[in-house]
C-alpha cells in the first residue's frame, strides 16, 4: 500500500486523542510545578539543599517505575484502562501532596505522581497511535506533546499567580486534581485501542472502533493486516524483546529516547530562571518574564511540528531542528563567554534560548514520542515501550541531577558547547539510522522493519 497522504484529521479520532492528550498536561503540569514551589516546601517543610534535591527528583524516579509498569499493564488490561488507572494515581497525588502535613508524606505523594507520569508518557502516545489513521498519526500524537508544553506553561504562570498567596503552593500542587478527573471520566468513554482489541481476539470489537474512529471503507483491508501481523505472535513479555529481529528498532527507540534528554531540554524547563540569573538578568522578576517567554513559545513551536509531521517526515523535521538546537547552544555558551554585565549579553541569552527551544519543540519533543509509539510491532509495543521510556526518564534524571554541577565545574559556557557536541553527534545518528515512517500503517512500518509477525520463528 502506497504511504497515505496527510490530511486534516477530524471526528471522533481527534476527540479521543485530545482527550488522552491531557495525559500530557498532567505531565507538564506536575513536572514544570515544582520549580515555583520548591522555594516555598523548604521554607514550610526545613528542607536543606539536598533533601529539596530529593523532593524535585521524587517525581524523576517515580516515572522510571511507572514506564516499568506500564509496559505490563497496557497488555493485560489493557491502553485505555491503564490511562484510567494513571489518572486515579494523578488525583491521588495531587491532593497527597496539596494536603501533606510533613515531608515524608509530600515525598510519597510526588513518588505517586511521578508513577503516574511514567505510566502516561507509554500509554497516552501508544493508545494515540494505535487508534489514529496512517495519514495523521504523527500530528495526533504530536497532540500529547503539544498538552505537555501547555502543562508546563500553565504550571509557570499558576506558580506565579499563588507565589505572593499563604501556602500558596498549597494550590499550586493541588490544581492538578481538576484535569486528572476530566481525564479519568473522560477515558471512561473512549473507546480501547484496536490493535489491543485484536490482540485478545475481540476481533468484531476492534472493526467496530476502526469504523467509528474514521475511513470505514479501509477497515476490512486494515483487519486483515492487523491480524497477519499478530499471527502467531505471544503474550508480548518482556523476554520477548531478546528476539534478533526487534535489534535494530529496539536500538533505534532507546537512543532517540536518550537523545531527547541527553541534548539538554529540561537544563530549560527546571532551571531557566536560574540560567538567565546567571545571564545578567539582575531583576529576578525579568528572570521569571523571560522564562514565560520561552515556555510560551515551546507551546507555540510544538504546532509546527503539528502541521508538517505527516507532510515532510519524521527525519527531515529531526534533522532541521537539531541543526537549529545546536546553533542556539552554541550562540547561548558564546553569551557567556561574553564580558558579564553587558546588557546586549543577556538579550542574546533570550534569543539564544528561544531558537533553541523552538527548534526542540518541532523535531526532538514530539518526534520522539511518536517514533517510539510507531516502531515497535504490535505484538511487543508495551514491553518494547517500556525500556524506551524508562531510558528516557532516567536520562532525564542523570541530566536534572548534573546540570548545576556542571555549571559549576566546568563553566557555563563550556557547558551549553558541550550539549551542543552531544546533539551534534546524535544527529548523525539521526541521519545514519532513524527510518523514516511517515504516512504508513503501524503494520506497514513493522513489515519494513521485518518485525512483523511471529518473532520466535526460526530462520529469521
Ligand atoms: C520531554 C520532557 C520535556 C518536554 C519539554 C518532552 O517531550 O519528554 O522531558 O520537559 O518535552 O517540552
Amino acid at each position: 500500500m502506497a504511504a497515505e497522504e496527510a490530511t486534516t484529521p477530524r471526528g471522533p479520532v481527534v476527540r479521543v486523542a485530545a482527550l488522552a492528550g491531557l495525559g500530557g498536561l498532567l505531565f507538564g503540569y506536575d513536572t514544570g510545578v515544582i520549580s515555583g514551589a520548591s522555594q516555598f516546601l523548604a521554607e514550610r517543610f526545613d528542607l536543606g539543599d539536598q533533601a529539596l534535591e530529593v523532593v524535585v527528583s521524587a517525581v524523576l524516579a517515580g516515572a522510571i517505575v511507572g514506564a516499568l509498569l506500564a509496559g505490563q499493564l497496557v497488555g493485560r488490561i489493557g491502553r485505555r484502562r491503564t490511562i484510567m488507572l494513571a489518572a486515579v494515581l494523578f488525583v491521588a497525588g495531587a491532593l497527597g501532596s496539596a494536603l501533606a502535613p510533613s515531608d515524608e508524606v509530600l515525598l510519597i505523594a510526588r513518588v505517586g505522581l511521578g508513577v503516574a507520569i511514567g505510566i502516561t508518557s507509554l500509554a497516552v502516545p501508544l493508545y494515540i497511535s494505535e487508534s489514529a489513521p496512517a495519514a495523521n498519526r504523527g500530528a495526533l500524537v504530536a497532540l500529547f506533546q503539544l498538552a505537555v508544553t501547555v502543562g508546563i506553561l500553565v504550571a509557570t504562570l499558576v506558580d506565579e499567580a499563588f507565589s505572593g498567596v499563604s501556602e500558596g503552593w498549597r494550590w499550586m500542587l493541588g490544581l492538578a486534581v481538576v484535569p486528572a478527573v476530566i481525564l479519568f471520566f473522560g477515558m471512561l468513554s473512549a473507546p480501547p485501542s484496536p490493535r489491543w482489541l485484536v490482540s485478545k481476539g475481540r476481533i468484531e470489537e476492534a472493526a467496530d472502533v476502526l469504523r467509528h474512529l474514521g475511513a470505514p471503507e479501509r477497515v476490512p483491508a486494515l483487519m486483515a493486516e492487523i491480524r497477519e501481523d499478530l499471527a502467531g505472535t505471544g503474550a508480548g513479555r518482556l523476554r520477548d524483546l531478546l528476539a534478533p529481529a526487534l535489534r535494530t528498532v529496539l536500538v533505534i527507540g532507546v537512543a532517540m529516547a536518550i537523545i531527547q534528554q541527553i541534548t539538554g531540554i529540561n537544563t530549560v524547563i527546571y532551571y531557566d530562571v536560574n540560567i538567565f540569573e546567571r545571564a545578567g538578568f539582575v531583576d529576578a522578576s525579568d528572570a521569571i518574564w523571560a522564562a514565560v517567554v520561552v515556555t510560551t513559545m515551546n507551546v507555540l513551536a510544538t504546532f509546527i511540528a503539528i502541521r508538517y509531521i505527516d507532510r515532510v517526515g519524521r527525519r527531515r523535521l529531526l534533522i532541521v531542528g537539531m541543526t537549529g538546537m545546536i546553533v542556539g547552544l552554541v550562540a547561548l555558551g558564546l553569551t557567556f563567554a561574553l564580558p558579564s554585565g553587558e546588557e546586549a549579553a543577556s538579550a542574546l541569552s533570550l534569543v539564544a534560548l528561544v531558537v533553541y527551544v523552538v527548534c526542540f519543540a518541532f523535531s526532538l519533543g514530539p518526534v520522539v514520542w511518536v517514533l517510539i509509539a510507531e516502531i515497535y510491532p504490535t505484538a511487543v509495543r508495551g514491553p518494547a515501550m517500556s525500556v524506551a521510556t524508562m531510558a528516557n526518564w532516567s536520562a532525564n534524571l542523570l541530566v536534572a541531577l548534573t546540570f548545576l554541577t556542571l555549571l559549576d565545574e566546568l563553566g557555563e559556557a563550556e557547558t551549553f558547547w558541550l550539549y551542543a557536541g552531544i546533539t551534534a553527534l546524535a544527529l548523525v545518528f539521526v541521519v545514519l539510522r532513524v527510518p523514516e515512517t511517515r504516512g504508513k500503517t503501524l503494520e506497514e512500518i513493522a513489515s519494513t522493519l521485518g518485525t512483523s509477525g511471529d518473532l520466535d520463528q526460526p530462520g529469521r
